[in-house]
């Protein structure tokens, strides 16, 4: 096989294809993508926090300049929203979008959501007991992150439902050439989540709550678009990621029984398991960059004006790094992973996440350790945002 983001079976298991690249290929050009592949841990993690590259590079030149096509008319309301948001702006205007949200986000801060995220997931997991199991993604995975997060920005009750749809839309334009009509399926979400966030921040302007929106549209160096960008990112960011470590690592622990059982008999091995289990079947296989000035990688000239695709799923096995790193070791001390990024764009969130992934774990490991797969499960057909599409458990 070789790499094929578009290929059931290279998405449902990638690894052989990342060694042969990391050994073979380590740099090399995608024709079909027209990137240049990057496979070893050390590369990305150097690029991620090399300044000659950037998620964007309109802080520099227009699309013409860099020689690039611009974006079609009518993805314009798709990109106001997203380039409004700091994950996809670079410095200056990058760091004072970070600076107004980081502080919601420090391990402090969220350490004082623990019990509260705690409460939320023992709720999830003793209907999902009650009722003998179920599909693990639809009634514990997803609806953790989501409650947190919209808890957390204050987005009411009724409308939480909204948001996966919403969210999953709009991540429909990040997989590798996307089809014409998953383009505009994400354009039309960005608009409708924009139009939802700009009526529920004039509510909260008027009468404010103790909420995260409340907070944002008190700050007057806000723009509009600026507020919604925020908000889009932080409800999808926020849960898109975490639900898939949630099913990947299950998946995981169940092919690996004796990991399982290891990891259940010592709970003090939650924190280690949690990060080798978002190292050994990455999330977020890839993260692409522009190359802003012309650079070389491991002997290879890459000129300014393309695109680097960095493959997180490989330097996440890459055993220059990580001693075995096919076999799943949730005891794992020494574990460098890249999941949660490098650089000025590192994630935001990953503190929070961290403390929803060992509640998560740790509350079905103790209310249902009877779990057990009902059936393999299928994977989602996207390859950057890879997770699964179900996964049918029954407890006791
Ligand atoms: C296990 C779950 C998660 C994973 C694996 C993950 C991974 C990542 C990665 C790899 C990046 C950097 C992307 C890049 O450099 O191009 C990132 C950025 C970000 N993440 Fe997460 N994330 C997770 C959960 C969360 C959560 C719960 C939040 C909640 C707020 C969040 C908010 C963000 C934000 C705001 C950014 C942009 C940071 C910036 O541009 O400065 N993430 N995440």
């Amino acid at each position: 096989m070789r790499f094929d983001p578009w290929n059931p079976d290279f998405v449902a298991s990638p690894y052989a294809v990342y060694d042969e690249l990391r050994r073979e290929a380590p740099v090399s050009f995608f024709e079909p993508t027209g990137q240049w592949l990057i496979a070893r841990h050390a590369d990305v993690n150097a690029l991620l926090r090399d300044r000659r590259l950037g998620r964007s590079y309109l802080h520099l030149a227009t699309h013409e300049e860099f020689g690039r096509e611009p974006e079609p008319d009518f993805q314009e309301p798709f990109w106001r929203v997203i380039r409004a948001g700091m994950l996809d702006v670079e410095p200056p205007v990058h760091t004072r979008l970070r600076r107004l949200v980081s502080k919601a986000f420090t391990p402090r801060m969220v350490e004082s959501m623990r019990p509260r995220v705690r409460a939320i997931v023992e709720g999830l997991v003793d209907d999902f007991v009650e009722k003998g199991g179920g599909d693990l993604i639809a009634e514990v995975a997803e609806p953790l992150p989501v409650t947190v997060i919209a808890e957390m920005l204050g987005v009411p009750d009724a409308d939480r439902h909204l948001l996966r749809p919403w969210s999953a839309d709009i991540c429909g334009m990040y997989e590798l050439n996307p089809s014409q009509e998953a383009q505009h399926t994400a354009v039309r979400a960005a608009s409708e989540f924009s139009d939802y966030l700009k009526g529920l921040a004039r509510a909260r302007r008027a009468a404010p709550g103790e909420d995260l929106i409340s907070a944002l549209a008190q700050i007057e160096e806000l723009t509009e678009d600026e507020l919604v960008g925020t908000c889009v990112l932080l409800l999808n960011a926020g849960h898109e990621a975490t639900v898939n470590v949630t099913g990947n690592g299950w998946w995981s622990l169940f092919r690996n029984p004796s990991e399982l059982v290891r990891l259940r008999e010592d709970l003090s091995l939650l924190p280690t398991a949690v990060e080798e289990l978002m190292r050994y079947d990455t999330p977020l296989q890839m993260f692409e960059r522009w190359v802003l000035e012309d650079i070389e990688v491991g002997g290879v000239a890459i000129p300014k004006g393309v695109e680097i695709a960095l493959l997180f799923g490989s330097a996440n096995r890459d055993p220059e790094v990580f001693d075995r790193p096919d076999a799943l070791d949730v005891g794992r001390a020494d574990n460098p992973h890249i999941s949660f990024g490098a650089g000025i764009h590192f994630c935001l969130g990953a503190p929070l996440a961290r403390i929803e992934l060992v509640e998560s774990f740790g509350a079905l490991l103790t209310r249902a350790p009877d779990i057990a797969l009902v059936e393999e499960p299928e994977w989602n057909p996207g390859y950057i945002i890879r997770g699964l599409r179900s996964l049918d458990v029954s407890c006791g």
